[in-house]
């Protein structure tokens, strides 16, 4: 996006990606779930972080509805404020890339465009991981009766009732939670994770 301000400049760190890296035993790096309410982003998220961090991972969970607690209280549903909560979350998630940490992002990020520019803020960093499940699965489960909500005409811009959700076309993962137990899609998260960033 725009820079707007002048007279800036950006400042060099002398602990280099690499030396983090050795310090940590792994690479810094960007696993962006995306998907429905309801498809099991946050509970892959968190599963993984637990045991990703018991085997000695840096790694933290990004999730929605904790980054629009603070980061992002000042935004809606509507796609403009979407688009704005993915950009400021894709710029939070390449720092604590730098920082060497392993981050897991959890927030539907409905829009192909929004998804791509966050991927462009740290191409090298970025693995999207489509966790897949259809609407009438995530209704199904409606863990917060959001759906039943939607469905009321309680809430509008509902992700996959009034407000689209476009599917990924090429990501690096995808996870179908609608047949498998929560178990078997952390190990499918688990097993991408040890391929790409193993443990030194
Ligand atoms: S986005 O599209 O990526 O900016 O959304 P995100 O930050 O992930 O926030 C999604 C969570 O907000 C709750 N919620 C809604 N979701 C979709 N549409 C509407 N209109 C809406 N209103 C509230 C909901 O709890 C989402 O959480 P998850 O974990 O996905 O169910």
């Amino acid at each position: 996006g725009d820079v707007r301000s002048t007279n800036i400049t950006a400042v060099e760190h002398r602990v280099t990606p690499d030396m983090r890296a050795r310090s940590n035993g792994h690479e810094g790096g960007i696993l962006w779930l995306t998907g429905l309410s309801g498809a099991g982003k946050s509970t892959l998220a968190i599963e993984a972080e637990q045991q990703l961090f018991a085997k000695g991972y840096q790694v933290y969970v990004l999730d929605g509805d904790n980054v629009r607690f603070g980061l992002s209280s000042d935004l809606g549903f509507a796609p403009e404020d979407r688009a704005e909560n993915i950009r400021r979350v894709g710029e939070v998630a390449k720092l604590f890339a730098s920082a060497g940490v392993l981050v897991l992002t959890a927030f539907i990020s409905p829009y192909r465009a929004d998804r791509d520019r966050a991927r462009s803020i740290a191409p090298d960093l970025f693995h999207e991981v489509y966790v897949a499940a259809d609407v009438s699965t995530c209704e199904g489960r409606d863990p917060k009766g959001l759906y039943k909500k939607a469905r009321a005409g309680e809430i509008k811009d509902f992700t996959g009732v009034s407000a689209p959700y476009e599917e990924p076309v090429t990501p690096e993962l995808t996870v179908d939670t609608s047949d498998k137990t929560v178990n078997e899609s952390v190990a499918e998260l688990l097993a991408y994770v040890e391929e790409n960033f193993s443990l030194t």
